[in-house]
């Protein structure tokens, strides 16, 4: 899949975000290398610290349904504007492989892409543990 259809689908899926407390609506999807996506949004809670971000929503669904191969993750914010994954999405996207792709995309045509090594370099990471 060409990263611009990832970056509509992570468009698509910000729409579902539940955000009545920032007003900040993320969407990001997820491309697994068996090539299935898995799409995210933000949910917040009244109680802070419950919020989820798009790219944990969709990692989580992936996770969850036994996928944990993930190639890359497209991220989408509020438009004409480059929404970086917070720290805690770093870590979490770090546990799935330092190769994995970050596209963040103003729109279809306008998008980064780095590794998560690259947004976390130096990280805590699996292979610190499972050696
Ligand atoms: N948020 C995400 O969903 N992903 C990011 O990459 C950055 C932040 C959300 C969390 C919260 O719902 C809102 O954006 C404002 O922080």
């Amino acid at each position: 899949m060409e990263y611009k259809d990832l970056i509509k689908k992570a468009r698509e899926a910000q729409k579902k975000a539940y955000v009545p407390y920032s007003n900040f609506p993320v969407g990001a999807a997820l491309l697994t290398k068996s090539d299935k996506v898995y799409t995210g949004c933000n949910i917040e809670c009244a109680s802070y610290g419950g919020t989820n971000c798009a790219e944990r929503t969709a990692i989580f669904k992936a996770v969850s349904e036994g996928d944990k191969d993930i190639e890359a993750i497209a991220v989408v914010g509020v438009q004409e504007e480059y929404t970086f994954p917070c720290g805690i999405c770093r870590q979490v996207i770090v546990e799935y492989g330092k190769d994995i792709k970050l596209i963040i995309g103003k729109n279809e045509n306008e998008y980064k892409v780095f590794t998560i090594d690259e947004l976390l370099p130096h990280s805590f990471s699996p292979e610190d543990l499972l050696e």
